[in-house]
């Protein structure tokens, strides 16, 4: 089938103003996290921090009633984010509850992977297929340099291969290059997991939230890892897995498995972006840089019911004209009445 032909339409689902339909949903489940990535929650600027209130984030009945209705809408894939998602406590029972939602196909965990060792095994028992694991670095002083000074390395490795033994292998990594940080190396990654069931994507560095002192000069472009991987070990493009992929996928010529990139500074992705996203207290943000969200925690805990909440989310996709990416200088949130929702409460 063409890209461009869509088969036939449910009429229920919301479809934006640029014709994307709604079809992954994000999920925040802690906008807390044990690491201080300096492209996320650089330390200086959450020192202090003040993070949400238990109650004020949003229950795994909530987020189960929500998922609910965002599958009625045409989401099939749910991926659970935070902050760090294996802080929340008992986080195996939520996925167990979304895996049984009819019309959820897709269940996936983005970690930072230190507490996955521990978690593994519980979160394929109830339904997780799939994690994707953050690792920036190989090198323990390059990664603590990123991850804001944690000494995580070995456990982030055992978490990796504690998932693998589970069952939730392939298991993917993205890793954020930034220029004179990490770019070093790229390479030693690669080398490292190249033949395992491990998928390494390297991640261009974005202008995320408000903090993180992006400059576009800190960006390795995909462009160049692509060449410098080729280099070493020759890779040869493939073609997406689904429509709207975000990583581009090679393969290496020697069959030793794949490699991704997510280029969406480089190359854009939001013309097939159909993406929402749901914060640790509950809002409902349609890209990843947006300035705000629909208050969803309120309309739940103020009593409205199913078709309520459902006309509100399909009104609200209905209504999305966000591109945020490809956009980008012509669109920068500068000034304080329109910050950008941080990273940490909507996931990565
Ligand atoms: P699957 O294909 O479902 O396995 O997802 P994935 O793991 O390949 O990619 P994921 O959606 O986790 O995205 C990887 C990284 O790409 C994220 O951590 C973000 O940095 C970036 N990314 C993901 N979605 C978007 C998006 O909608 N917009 C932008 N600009 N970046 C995104
Ligand atoms: N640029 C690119 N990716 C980011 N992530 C978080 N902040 C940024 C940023 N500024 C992504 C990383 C990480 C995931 C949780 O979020 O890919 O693995
Ligand atoms: Fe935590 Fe992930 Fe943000 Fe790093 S990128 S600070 S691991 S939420
Ligand atoms: Fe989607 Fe916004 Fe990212 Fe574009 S910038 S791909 S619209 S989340």
């Amino acid at each position: 089938m063409s890209n461009n032909v869509h088969p036939i339409r449910n009429p229920l689902h919301p479809i934006d103003q640029l014709a994307r339909p709604l079809g992954d949903l994000r999920i925040s489940v802690m906008d807390r996290c044990n690491f201080r990535c300096l492209y996320c929650m650089p330390k200086d600027a959450y020192h202090g921090h003040r993070f949400l209130e238990t109650h004020k984030r949003l229950s795994f009945e909530e987020i189960v009633r929500l998922s609910r209705l965002f599958a009625n809408l045409g989401v099939r894939k749910l991926r659970l984010t935070g902050g760090e998602p294996l802080l929340r406590t008992n986080l195996s029972d939520l996925i167990g509850d979304l895996s049984s939602i009819p019309g959820i196909e897709d269940i996936a965990l983005t970690t930072n992977g230190v507490l996955l060792r521990q978690h593994a095994a519980e979160l394929y028992a109830n339904g997780l297929r799939r994690v994707t694991v953050s690792l920036d670095s190989l090198d323990a002083a390059v990664f603590e340099r990123m991850n804001g000074g944690f000494d995580a390395r070995k456990a982030v490795l055992e978490g990796i291969e504690s998932a693998i033994v589970a069952g939730l292998g392939p298991v993917k990594l993205n890793t954020v290059v930034i220029r004179g940080v990490n770019d070093h190396t790229v390479l030693d990654l690669v080398e490292r997991f190249r033949g395992r069931p491990v998928i390494v994507r390297f991640v261009e560095f974005m202008d995320v939230g408000n903090h993180n002192a992006w400059r576009p000069e800190m960006i390795v472009s995909s462009r160049e890892l692509v060449a410098r991987v080729n280099a070493r070990w020759p890779i040869r493009p493939q073609s997406e897995n689904y429509r709207g992929e975000v990583a581009r996928r090679w393969a290496f010529e020697d069959g030793a498995g794949e490699i991704g990139f997510v280029s969406s500074v480089s190359q854009p992705f939001c013309s097939s972006c159909n993406r929402a996203r749901l914060s640790s207290e509950g809002r409902l943000y349609t890209c990843l840089f947006a300035t705000a969200g629909l208050d969803l925690r309120a309309a739940l805990r103020g009593g409205a019911d199913d078709a309520q909440l459902l006309h509100m989310i399909r009104e609200t996709w209905n209504g999305r004209t966000d591109r945020y990416s490809e956009l980008r200088g012509r669109l920068r949130h500068r000034d304080s009445e329109h910050r950008k929702v941080e990273m940490h409460y909507i996931g990565g």
